[in-house]
């Protein structure tokens, strides 16, 4: 059975609420879905998805320090040939998405094109955040 893996960072609840937009995407698609707060993960929920999304905001020019740990930590896992999706919310700037994206090209894993929402997801955001999963989804469908 295919599975998605959706780990993300979020400090007030943007990022979040992407997330579960993604996995109800997904899940639409009958792929089974783990979604959890980087707070709450574990590496090895990892070892056997097909697919790993990973959120997180953007703040100080930068990703938040837990998702940055907890990619840093991956680089014992066989993850290439994995497919990839690194999303999140942001104000003006990019460097969250774009770092999880080098991080996880780094270990192989194929990634499609990142989701970036300016602030609050709103329904049409919250739509498109569904369509990326179901996209995911339907890339690892066995
Ligand atoms: C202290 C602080 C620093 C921030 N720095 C940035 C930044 O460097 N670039 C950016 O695009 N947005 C920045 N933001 C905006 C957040 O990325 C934005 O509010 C986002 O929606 C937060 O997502 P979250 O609710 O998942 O935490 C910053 C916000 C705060 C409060």
């Amino acid at each position: 059975m295919s599975k998605i893996v959706i780990i993300y960072g979020t400090g007030s609840h943007n990022t979040e609420r992407m997330a579960v937009a993604l996995e109800e995407g997904v899940k639409a698609e009958g792929i089974e879905t783990v979604l959890k707060n980087v707070n709450d993960a574990e590496k090895s929920e990892l070892s056997d998805a097909d697919a790993i999304a990973i959120g997180s905001p953007n703040y100080n020019h930068a990703m938040m320090p837990t998702v940055k740990r907890f990619l840093n930590g991956l680089g014992d896992l066989d993850l290439k040939g994995k497919t990839g999706l690194a999303f999140g919310s942001y104000g003006w700037s990019f460097e969250a998405t774009q770092g999880i994206n080098t991080i996880l090209t780094s270990y192989g894993v194929e990634m499609i094109q990142d989701l970036c929402v300016k602030r609050m997801p709103g329904e049409e955001e919250l739509e498109l955040c569904r369509k990326v999963g179901a996209l995911l989804a339907c890339k690892i469908k066995k």
